[in-house]
């Protein structure tokens, strides 16, 4: 399974990423405002940053628009993925997009009939946005188990990306479901690392350690 990280701040990208755990990195225009700095720029610094796929953002809205901004970002960098909401304008502007080689991440999408929609346009990623989808009352997993088993019913040519991932939980669960990538906030991330028994027992261990008789004194405090 891929791991993206869901942000656009560099700070974060870099730290997670010399980790090694991070395969991609998706973005939007609200998580871009965020960090204050110029759109493209951002976008450019990010690609430098991490070799996976990274998600900008069109905001037109008609289709000749999105696929006017999806030429100019993907001239950005070759592992830029044009992200397009799913609307009657989005699938006309993934298909003419997905015909000229350009990946498109279809986003925003809800239900698994959308998914569904985006693959047959020619989205090599759809988004379904599972946080959202669990905050008004309904399971946002249930689009995700709905979507893997379409994709490979019929073998198509996409991947599902898990969006709007709020805790270590939406992961595992993505995980459990087949979802080839989730896309999750930093902070998420890092609780997946973190483990308070963890913290307890290399605590244990370094206090034990001082307990030892050794001969030289360990590398680091
Ligand atoms: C995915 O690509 C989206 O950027 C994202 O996951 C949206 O999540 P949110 O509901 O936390 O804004």
């Amino acid at each position: 399974m891929k791991l993206f990280l869901d942000t656009a701040n560099l700070e974060w990208i870099k730290k997670l990423n010399q980790m090694g755990i991070v395969d991609g990195v998706t973005t939007n225009p609200s998580l871009i405002a965020r960090e204050n700095g110029e759109f493209e720029e951002t976008i450019v610094k990010i690609c430098k940053e991490v070799k996976g796929d990274v998600s900008a953002e069109v905001i037109g809205v008609t289709h000749d628009k999105m696929v006017a901004e999806a030429d100019r970002l993907s001239s950005l960098a070759k592992n830029v993925v044009v992200k397009i909401p799913i609307t009657t304008e989005g699938l006309r502007a993934t298909k003419m997009v997905s015909s000229k080689g350009t990946r498109v991440n279809m986003t925003l999408v809800f239900s698994a009939n959308q998914g569904l929609l985006a693959a047959k346009a020619g989205a090599s990623f759809i988004s379904p946005f599972i946080g959202r989808l669990d905050d008004i009352g309904h399971r946002g997993m249930e689009v995700v188990e709905d979507l893997v088993r379409i994709r490979d019913n019929y073998r198509m040519d996409c991947e599902v990306l898990v969006g709007s991932i709020r805790h270590p939980q939406h992961v595992l669960e993505a995980a459990r479901l087949g979802a080839d990538i989730a896309t999750m906030p930093p902070e998420v991330m890092m609780k997946m690392i973190e483990h308070p028994l963890t913290d307890a027992g290399l605590k244990r261990f370094l206090d034990d350690w001082q307990k030892t008789k050794h001969a030289s004194a360990p590398i680091s405090k």
